[in-house]
């Protein structure tokens, strides 16, 4: 199996690629990222064309979800939505002189209402293969080298499969690398990925690189999806929401060597806390503990006293409150701060 592959100039090693998702995969949730490991290539929220054109104009200041951005270490993948070519155009040039990121992806997946229906955008342009080709050749037109991929899924409907049509139309415009989700649009997230559908797609690509995702869910599964489908990479989504360290374990397995042990649970807290505070320094503690419910959401699944964590942490509204639901979550296992008070 190979340990990398290249999107145009950027290597991505190890092929694992960490899926881009709004509302999580800010600037904070991507330093955990690196600071396990594992990821060839991280990926940010999907962001706005229209709205960073809009703001660009304005005068204003440019969203928070860049947050990180120019600053991140390389290689990084910028993800920009919108229908209209010259208004993705513009904003990819703009973002890729200001923010120098390695990759500028473009999202034709989003089946949520208020991209796909309410703004024809994401997974609502898989119907014309045509248009998909033409805005991958203008954004590609204007980065100067910075290579352009596209993100799609497999097609609107069970009915309507063209991801081959769509995936031809992006390597003819000159894109770089094609991840594909194997759900339909239609589906949103219901059943299962169809990794057997995405690797259908391979033979229809002459050289770029094919990017698999949907429901891994292990450091095991990401390897053997490598190794059994025809996908030069794996990109890995909700998983990594609390499991972070899913990418440095499955990278640890395709070198061959043991599953590198997950954090303890004092670990575990530390990474909690240490996540919060990097929200609270960039969104104040009133938003900051709003958006860290979702994190908590994310976190409490499947864990011990997950249920009680999940309902205290969103109930909080304070970093008291918040605090205190990590100490409930960690009780017993981990002294809380008080009780390390009082012990010393
Ligand atoms: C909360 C959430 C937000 C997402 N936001 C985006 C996005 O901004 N851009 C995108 O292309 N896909 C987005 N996705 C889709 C993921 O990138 C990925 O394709 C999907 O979650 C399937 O992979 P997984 O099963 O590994 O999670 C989002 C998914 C979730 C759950």
């Amino acid at each position: 199996m190979k340990e990398a592959f290249q999107i145009g100039p950027v290597t991505v090693r190890p092929p694992f690629l960490s899926a881009p998702m709004a509302g999580f995969t800010n600037g904070a949730f991507r330093s955990i990222l690196r600071h396990f490991g594992g990821v060839g290539l991280i990926a940010t929220e999907m962001i706005s064309a229209r709205a960073f054109v809009h703001r660009s104009a304005a005068g204003q200041s440019h969203p928070d979800r860049l947050w990180g951005v120019a600053e991140e270490p390389a290689p990084l993948s910028v993800q920009i939505w919108d229908n209209q070519p010259e208004t993705l155009a513009e904003t990819a040039s703009r973002i890729a002189r200001e923010y120098h990121p390695a990759v500028i992806d473009l999202n034709f997946g989003c089946p949520a209402p208020k991209i796909a229906r309410n703004s024809a955008s994401g997974s609502a342009l898989l119907r014309d293969p045509q248009k998909v080709g033409d805005i991958v050749a203008m954004v590609a037109s204007v980065t100067e080298g910075l290579p352009v991929t596209a993100k799609i899924r497999l097609g609107l409907t069970a009915d309507t499969i063209n991801a081959v049509d769509v995936a031809q139309a992006v390597e003819a415009a000159g894109g770089k690398a094609l991840t594909v989700h194997g759900r339909t649009a239609a589906q949103m997230y219901r059943g299962q990925a169809d990794w057997e559908e995405i690797g259908k797609i391979r033979p229809y690509l002459k050289a770029i690189p094919l990017i698999g995702n949907g429901d891994i869910r292990a450091p095991e599964t990401a390897v053997a999806r490598l190794r059994d489908t025809a996908v030069d990479g794996v990109m890995i989504g909700r998983a990594a929401l609390s499991h972070p360290w899913i990418f440095s374990q499955a990278a640890a397995l395709l070198r061959g060597e043991p599953l590198p042990p997950a954090p303890d649970r004092r670990e575990e807290r530390e990474l909690i806390i240490g996540h919060y505070q990097l929200i609270c320094q960039r969104f104040g503690p009133v938003k900051g503990t709003i958006l860290m419910r979702k994190y908590a959401a994310e976190w409490s699944r499947g864990r011990d006293r997950g249920k009680l964590f999940r309902v205290a942490a969103s109930g909080a509204s304070t970093p008291e409150e918040f605090l205190e639901a990590i100490d409930q979550f960690f009780d017993g296992d981990v002294p809380s701060a008080a009780e390390a008070d009082k012990q010393e």
